[in-house]
């Protein structure tokens, strides 16, 4: 029991604090007077009190660099293990951070996302776990600067420092709250990533440029800092996944992962290797390592065969809903999806394709280009196991799923739902795999890739280095999958980003030379007088038809990569935003499709409009209309005869009546309306009666544009005085 009591400790303390604020040597800021006395105060008085052993308490002071935001001034171990840090403020601001105002501030919504953290500007303690204040914030009585030695603790104090110093990890307990936790410590990382790389730091801008040339040659600083952040989150994510403890360090984590994980393994070991990075990282690295090391994987998602489902949108939602926007990042509802996949398996079982087994069929190949957290690869695995049980029982299902396996492919941009896709499909095929007596045969690997679908797949790899070949080899195999395998079905829900003129790749730049950029193909000729509408194309929707309609059909082939044409077969079906079916800009991307495909269907899930109530809407954070086409083509289709398009309009109502009505729907009931055949007419149905006979709208006006469009609405006011006013 130590021979102080709190109150001698807090004396001493004012004591040490008034004479350095007083000293007319006074040097650094007045928060760096503190540190002395603070680390003082606690190793010398409160450990003692709260009878720890000597040494159970450390403190690692950083340099005083008070313009980082993502570094407290102090790192805490108990026992050593780290567990938490210590934020100290010019004596005076107080320990509310939530009433900071200018740097503090900023830096408060960076640090708020760590789990143990102690505010103190040597006045007032307190304490903070996930940005929620913890108990009372604790006020010291007097004055540190007049009254020295007669300043006085409440015992709360103590309670305090001892809450603190005995904090253990929460282990999560359900996906979403693991989705949470991690998407905070993931944005603490990448803050801590994007500062560093401001500050100049070497190594890690030197990595940057490295992951540059392996992956991403169009990432800038904050798509590395988004990239490095989630890779390394969600690297050690499925490192728990396989039971491998980070207590040793990241960096051993990496080693073991890839033994059984080589691509994303590789990743986390090229992110983590360096050691001055993982220095300058520490504060969030060391955090998520202890963190995380809590998981229990096969405890969190239990009893719930969808936990995953929607992990990396809870994981969004906290991580940064803006990033979710800008990646056009909204998952499939699964209802959705199985609606999708059981109609284009109607698709391949029909006349036009003749192939019973629909996704069953050993000739078929699948791709989703934005595979997100797999839905619709996982929907396919499960209509081909349905399909196989069917016709063969379920005892041949596990051979004829190991196969399938070589048949699906997904591509992604990001690490997060990359690696989320991954553990569900090898979830699943684990659980369809079983054969007798309940043992999993050997798990097939997955073609499954980080890239960007858009890119150029004709460009020539560097040679990298041996430590990467996993990812070199990975990238080579995804151009490969682009440039030469035959797909028979491109199935998916592209992103959506609506003024994205270069982010296209090499859809819409193309090879350059003579060649056509595929994106060009859908360009219409001036004579056409729709060129106000083109900018339309530019979003990443469309982009990402473009690149199925070239995958699957061959569309444009010879024009964007001087390789000749070839007569394909196959189904493209994608759920978007429904502008392209009748707005004026797309009618050569229509005129293409009428031109290549056999058949066409529009499923319009947004009969209500614009800005629907967001009850009835399919993916409840987006505005536009949304519609489901599925464009099929056979082999020797004639393109001077137009596609068989055909309608069909989900009911007006609640987004739950919509999935029923879609998992009524099929190819071959009553209810689809025949669409006209005119090469650049709209994918809606022929207008009948009165409308019909009226004059459409743009003939009455002698141009058709969008007139001025300045962005904002002051600029517009129905009288003169109101704009001179403003
Ligand atoms: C709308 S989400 C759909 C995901 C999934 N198909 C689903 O419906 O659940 C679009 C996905 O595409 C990915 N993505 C965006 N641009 C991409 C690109 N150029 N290449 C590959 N994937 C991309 C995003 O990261 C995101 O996960």
């Amino acid at each position: 029991m130590s021979s102080k009591s709190l109150e001698s400790i807090v004396s001493a303390f004012g004591h040490a604090v008034s004479k350095k604020l007083s000293s007319p040597v006074i040097s650094g800021a007045p928060e760096d007077q503190l540190r002395g006395p603070l680390e003082a105060l606690i190793l010398e008085g409160i450990v003692g009190l709260l009878d720890y052993p000597k040494d159970a308490v450390a403190l690692i002071g950083e340099t005083a660099l008070s313009e980082i935001m993502t570094r407290p001034d102090y790192a805490v171990t108990f026992k050593k293990a780290l567990t938490g840090f210590i934020e100290v403020k010019a004596p005076g601001k107080g320990a509310d951070p939530r009433r900071f105002q200018g740097h503090d501030k900023e830096q408060w919504t960076r640090l708020k996302s760590l789990p143990n953290l102690l505010y103190t500007d040597g006045m007032s303690f307190s304490l903070w776990r996930d940005g929620e204040l913890q108990g009372a914030i604790v006020r010291l009585e007097g004055d540190l600067e007049t009254d020295g030695k007669a300043v006085k603790a409440p015992g709360e104090l103590l309670t305090l420092f001892s809450d603190f110093f005995t904090w253990t990890p929460q282990t999560p307990k359900t996906p979403r709250r693991l989705a949470e936790v991690s998407a905070r410590l993931c944005r603490l990382l990448r803050d801590e990533v994007s500062e560093q790389l401001e500050r100049g730091n070497v190594a890690l801008t030197g990595l940057a440029e490295d992951w540059r040339k392996l992956l991403f040659p169009q990432a800038d600083d904050a798509q590395f800092a988004d990239g490095y952040a989630q890779a390394v989150t969600f690297g050690l994510l499925i490192a728990r996944t396989r039971d491998i403890p980070l207590s040793n360090g990241i960096e051993h984590a990496a080693i073991d992962l890839k033994k059984s994980n080589s691509l994303i393994g590789t990743a986390l070991g090229l992110l983590t290797d360096n050691a001055d990075n993982r220095m300058v990282l520490k504060t969030s690295l060391d955090t998520m390592a202890r963190v995380l090391n809590e998981v229990n994987w096969h405890e969190v998602g239990k009893n719930d065969p969808d936990a995953w489902l929607y992990f990396y949108e809870h994981f969004l939602e906290v991580y940064d809903n803006t990033l979710r926007k800008r990646t056009g990042s909204y998952y499939t509802p699964p209802e959705v999806v199985n609606a999708m996949v059981r109609l284009v398996d109607e698709v391949l079982r029909g006349p036009l394709f003749e192939r019973p087994l629909g996704f069953a069929s050993t000739d078929v190949t699948v791709a989703d280009p934005a595979v997100g957290t797999g839905t619709f690869l996982l929907g396919v695995l499960r209509r081909i196991a349905d399909t196989v049980a069917g016709d063969l029982g379920a005892g041949a299902v596990p051979a004829a799923i190991s196969a399938a396996a070589n048949r699906l492919i997904g591509f992604e941009l990001q690490f997060g739902p990359f690696a989320v896709a991954q553990l569900r499909l090898i979830a699943e095929f684990q659980e369809l795999m079983v054969v007798g007596a309940g043992k999993s045969a050997t798990l097939p690997s997955l073609r499954l890739f980080i890239t960007d679908t858009l890119g150029n797949p004709y460009v020539e790899d560097e040679h990298l280095p041996q430590m990467l070949q996993p990812i070199a080899t990975s990238r080579r195999e995804a151009n490969a999958i682009k440039k030469g395998q035959p797909i028979t079905v491109v199935i998916g829900n592209p992103p959506y980003k609506e003024k994205a003129e270069g982010r296209g790749g090499w859809i819409e730049a193309g090879s350059g030379g003579k060649m056509v950029a595929p994106m060009d193909w859908w360009r219409p000729p001036v004579e056409w007088g729709v060129s106000a509408h083109t900018k339309h194309l530019k979003n990443l929707y469309v982009y990402f038809w473009r690149w199925a309609t070239w995958k699957v059909f061959g569309t444009g082939n010879y024009a964007a990569t001087g390789t000749p044409d070839r007569d394909e077969e196959g189904v493209v079906c994608y759920i978007t935003v429904a502008g392209f079916l009748n707005g004026p800009g797309f009618q050569k991307m229509r005129d293409d499709l009428r031109r290549t495909c056999s058949n066409i269907w529009i499923i319009d899930c947004s009969p209500e409009g614009h800005q629907p109530e967001v009850a009835t809407r399919i993916f409840q954070g987006v505005q536009q209309p949304v519609c489901i086409v599925i464009a099929a083509k056979t082999l020797g289709k004639d393109r001077a005869v137009p596609a068989k398009v055909r309608y069909v309009a989900l009911p007006k109502g609640r987004r739950e009546e919509k999935f029923q009505a879609l998992s009524a729907l099929s190819l071959d009931v009553a209810g689809w309306e025949e669409c006209s055949d005119g090469w650049r007419d709209g994918f809606l149905p022929e207008a009948t009666g009165s409308w019909a006979d009226m004059p459409p709208l743009t003939s009455l006006f002698v141009y058709d544009g969008s007139g001025v469009m300045p962005g904002r609405t002051w600029v517009i006011a129905p009288d003169r005085e109101s704009l001179a006013r403003r």
